[in-house]
């Protein structure tokens, strides 16, 4: 039941399983059983009634369609075979066995020539095509490489595209288990587990983007997040006293560099005691919070499950008493080694456990913490062989095993159940290193321990690009890395890629300072450049993230998201779009001047030179130190906006970049709330809707309100139209704006209030 997983071709022969099941819970989507029914797994979301698929009996067994889809069971065969209503085959000769040790396999054939995508958390390349992906929750410590095959995440789903269509499949069982993408090429693939349920989902494409929307509304949407953690966060291991943190709250502030939160490591604990501070070196904690309030940081600290077993600690009395903790089969309290050396886990398996934790995380917040930080959660120790939980320890649902992997998101939704309970009207935050599928329905995600070595930057791409295609659109690195010191140089180009991350947080565990300022004034400029960049470019990053909440879309995206059909996107994993609208090509070598940039279908503009690019080809692109190459899709009007030190300072201009195609319009949405509050969700947010068209030289902008639920202090609008033809005027909202020109770029300044 819970050993090591074996490869499907292994000697004792299994025993087929019938298909049991076929529903479709939502449209596009496909549940298909075998063996034995049951309940879906944490990771999905409930759906609803489905939708009653026409049936149509036919000698091998029954077949059913949707608008999308045909399902056939061939009862003779226990097989199944899905297709697309008019598109032929995706997903063929689906077959389900399980063996005496109660292991399942699935086996299935998709399109020969089809590549893979998602599957979480993963080292290498972008395209998973090949490859045995592993889903254990692993500490890896920081040492991982390309061969490393487990990582803090499980996320049993892939996106398979082929020919520019794509379809999803989530293997919904939550043990250990594997994903064979095609070892041998010709379209075999395969699930194993070592227990549990034979299920699929198979969401229906045809586009990538239908494919994570479909994603989205079965294991859950990420809801907005607040504005603040989309600013820069600044960590280490670990920031204490309290007036070493006042002084790095002060130098962010002298220094000019826009900083929206402080992270608190282990260390501001008692002991490492969760929920309770060393109160001699954080003596006033209310007061520390209170005053960097005032200055604009968020404060953020971290939590670990593992709860320390002494009898001085209130969480662990209470714990112990109530039976909250884990057993070993023989029901004592299990205890493994952690920072508190001997520790109890939570069961968050129980209701009661998870509102326990709830609980306890909501008077923590109460303080006036902004998030909670969740670590260590894999469940992590330092006991050998595992480094985790031995799979014989006790749940309330049964043994570690056939939980480990869920332990994180359980964990995660109790937390958010504590911090909501705490604010009921302001968005949660939590970051997470541990998840499951449907992680992204509580948490953001950082990749965890990672080095400051350069193959760590470059692998940072394609690892968040695969959880944005698994689901999970808040996602970043520790920026500068964890392990080791690096160099002043990789420190900048990690600081541009993480600039352009959707959790952008500095964080190490060396003695020697990681700030912005910590290597010299040429990268202190540079870091406060790109940090100042991130906070301009706000208002259209946070439209990016509207997108992913309502859509699933990520918002660092890889090509293949957009351009399905160009076969150079298939393995394109160095660079990435920033929402649809800009694409981003760091540095990730060390003295480099130059890197070849990919431009799909489309004109890209250089966002710093200006100069225009037809896509389809590669280009040489010149980015010395200080250059993040960047590029603004033609058609496109990316908005941004002034800001100070934090997000809680956001100046009264909006600055329009407006990025004219030869023909037609371009055009962007701009969207706005609070930033903070859960009001949007009752209308209190603006949608206003830019176009500019250009007639005769002349740049002609228009706003439209499309949903008007908050006011906005706006009062000046900027706008730097680039254009493939001379632009003599520039109007707004038909009235005429005095024009000024930079280079090439047509400039206007308009008061609206
Ligand atoms: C491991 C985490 O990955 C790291 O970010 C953190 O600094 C250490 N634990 C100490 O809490």
């Amino acid at each position: 039941m819970t050993g090591r997983i074996s490869e499907p071709d292994q000697p004792s022969p299994p025993t087929p399983l019938a298909p049991a099941m076929v529903t479709f819970p939502a449209t596009g989507i496909t549940r298909i059983r075998f063996g034995e029914e049951g309940p879906d797994s944490f990771a999905v979301v409930p759906t609803g009634d489905g939708i009653p698929p026409s049936e149509e009996r036919l000698s091998t067994g029954p077949a059913y369609a949707t608008e999308d889809l045909r399902v056939s069971v061939d009862r003779n065969r226990d097989r199944v075979d899905v297709s697309r209503i008019g598109g032929g085959p995706i997903l063929t000769e689906l077959r389900a066995s399980r063996k005496d040790d109660g292991s399942i396999t699935i086996d299935g054939r998709v399109e020969q020539g089809s590549s893979y995508y998602g599957g979480g958390e993963r080292t290498g390349f972008l395209d998973k095509t090949g490859e045995m992906l592993e889903n254990w929750n692993t500490d890896a410590n920081g040492d991982h490489t390309s061969a490393t095959r487990r990582l803090y995440q499980s996320h049993p789903f892939v996106i398979v595209l082929c020919r520019g269509r794509a379809f999803g499949i989530l293997f919904d069982n939550v043990q250990r288990t594997y994903m064979v993408l095609d070892r041998s090429g010709n379209g075999d693939i395969a699930f194993g587990a070592t227990g549990g349920p034979a299920g699929l989902f198979v969401l229906e494409g045809p586009t990538v983007k239908d494919v994570l929307r479909r994603l989205a509304d079965l294991t859950g949407h990420m809801p907005l997040p607040p504005l603040w953690s989309l600013g820069y966060h600044q960590c280490r291991w670990s920031y204490h006293p309290a007036d070493r943190v006042r002084e790095l709250a002060r130098t962010f502030r002298e220094k000019d560099v826009p900083c929206d939160a402080i992270w608190l490591d282990i260390d501001y604990m008692d002991r490492y005691r969760c929920f309770t501070w060393d109160r001699k070196e954080f003596p006033d904690p209310e007061g520390l919070i209170a005053d960097l309030q005032e200055d604009g940081f968020d404060l953020v600290t971290i939590v670990d499950p593992g709860i320390s077993k002494s009898v001085r600690y209130p969480v662990w009395v209470e714990g112990l008493e109530r039976g909250y903790f884990c057993t070993t089969p023989t029901g004592e309290v299990y205890l493994g080694k952690v920072w508190p050396k001997r520790a109890g886990f939570p069961d968050f398996t129980r209701a009661d456990v998870r509102d326990w934790w709830a609980g306890l995380n909501a008077q923590w917040i109460a303080q006036g913490l902004a998030g909670i930080w969740n670590d260590m959660n894999e469940p992590a120790t330092f006991d050998k062989p595992d480094n985790t939980l031995p799979d014989d320890v006790m749940h309330a649902t049964g043994a570690h095993a056939t939980v480990h992997n869920i332990y994180a998101l359980l964990e995660a939704a109790a937390t958010v159940d504590g911090l909501r309970q705490a604010r009921p009207d302001e968005r949660p935050f939590l970051l997470t290193r541990a998840g499951f599928t449907g992680i992204q329905r509580y948490a953001a995600v950082w990749t965890g321990d990672n080095g400051a070595i350069w193959e760590h930057l470059l692998m940072a791409m394609p690892m968040c690009l695969n959880l944005g295609l698994s689901g999970v659109p808040f996602v970043g690195t520790d920026v500068g890395g964890f392990n080791y010191h690096p160099s002043a140089e990789l420190f900048v180009r990690w600081t541009q890629l993480g600039a352009f991350s959707p959790f952008f947080r500095a964080h190490t565990r060396e003695k020697e300072d990681q700030e912005p300022w910590s290597f010299g004034p040429e990268v202190e400029d540079i870091c406060r450049r790109y940090i100042r960049l991130r906070y301009e470019l706000l208002p259209y990053t946070y439209g990016c993230f509207r997108e992913a909440s309502l859509t699933g879309v990520p918002v660092m995206r890889a090509l293949l998201v957009e351009h399905p059909d160009d076969p150079e996107t298939l393995r394109c994993d160095d660079q990435y779009l920033w929402g649809r609208d800009l694409l981003v090509a760091p540095v990730y070598l060390p003295g480099r001047r130059h890197r070849l940039v990919y431009l799909p279908a489309g004109t890209w503009t250089d966002w710093w030179t200006g100069e225009r690019h037809e896509g389809c080809c590669h280009i040489v692109a010149y980015a010395p130190l200080g250059t993040l190459p960047l590029y603004a899709r033609e058609g496109a009007i990316i908005p941004a906006r002034n800001y100070g030190a934090s997000t809680k300072e956001r100046g009264d201009e909006l600055t329009l970049h407006v990025f004219a195609p030869t023909e037609g319009e371009a055009v962007c949405e701009v969207y706005d709330d609070d930033g903070r509050s859960l009001a949007y969700e009752h209308g209190d947010y603006q949608l206003t809707r830019i176009i500019c068209t250009i007639n005769d030289g002349v740049a002609d902008v228009r706003r439209e309100v499309v949903h008007d639920g908050y006011a906005d202090e706006l009062r000046f609008i900027s706008l730097r139209v680039h254009a493939p033809v001379e632009v003599v005027a520039i109007r707004l909202d038909g009235r005429d704006v005095a024009m000024e020109r930079d280079g090439a770029v047509a400039v206007g300044r308009a008061s609206v209030s």
